[in-house]
């Protein structure tokens, strides 16, 4: 959808209808105004931070354009963000990689890959009891704000409620060149953890078998 034709459709906005939330590539599609603003994007403070933690390339921009009270719900990415706030208000908590336990993922075949399986506003202590021991760090960013939300890091994003519309973009860059090292870092454990389901499911072929492999690999052998 066209950004022009969706700021129509948030202006005729009522109570009762499904919420809006735009998520777009930020490209030459978008207009040549957005466009401009853009290139007017503080580069030399980007480009300074990028080369002091050796990150990859810049791979692309995404553009949020939200509504008061829109969640994105817990997740991670596997590049590093940052995360410009152009307009309005939006609460984040991010969580550290080794609290992967406590978000309970989805599995890496799941359409929610990389989310939380956990309802943040109705958790299920049965089902996820490690949810409890949580500790995340919160913050409300505003315009002019850029959050740093590291590779691997898990985020849970709202537009505050009665904070009116919010306008974010991301700067997307590919991690920089890692080389192993002793004790291996948990972000690292996290990819090894998706690799191995991903290539659990390469050879099983059905998801459905991926689980009862890994119980069978792991119940009653390593338990303690
Ligand atoms: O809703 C959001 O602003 C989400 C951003 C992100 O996941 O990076
Ligand atoms: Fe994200």
């Amino acid at each position: 959808m066209k950004v022009s034709e969706f700021m129509k459709r948030l202006k005729d906005w009522k109570r009762g209808d499904e919420r809006l939330y735009l998520q777009q590539i930020l490209n030459s599609t978008v207009g040549p105004a957005i466009v401009e603003d853009y290139m007017k994007f503080d580069w030399r403070y980007v480009a300074e931070k990028k080369n002091k933690h050796n990150w990859g390339e810049l791979t692309s921009n995404l553009l949020f354009i939200g509504m008061e009270g829109n969640v994105t719900p817990c997740h991670y990415d596997e590049q590093e963000n940052f995360f410009a706030q152009i307009y309005g208000y939006k609460r984040c908590i991010l969580f550290s990689p080794d609290q992967f336990e406590c978000l309970y993922p989805h599995p890496v075949h799941h359409p929610h890959d990389r989310q939380s399986m956990v309802d943040f506003d109705r958790p299920d202590y049965n089902k996820f009891p490690k949810f409890k021991s949580l500790n995340g760090c919160e913050t409300v960013v505003e315009p002019g704000d850029v959050l740093y939300i590291p590779i691997y890091w898990w985020h849970h994003v709202e537009s505050l409620m009665r904070g009116g519309s919010t306008i974010t973009v991301n700067f997307w860059y590919k991690a920089g060149p890692t080389s192993l090292e002793y004790p291996l870092k948990q972000h690292q454990k996290v990819s090894i953890m998706r690799n191995v389901e991903k290539m659990l499911l390469e050879v099983l072929q059905d998801p459905k078998e991926v689980g009862p492999l890994l119980r069978a690999m792991v119940l009653g052998r390593y338990n303690e």
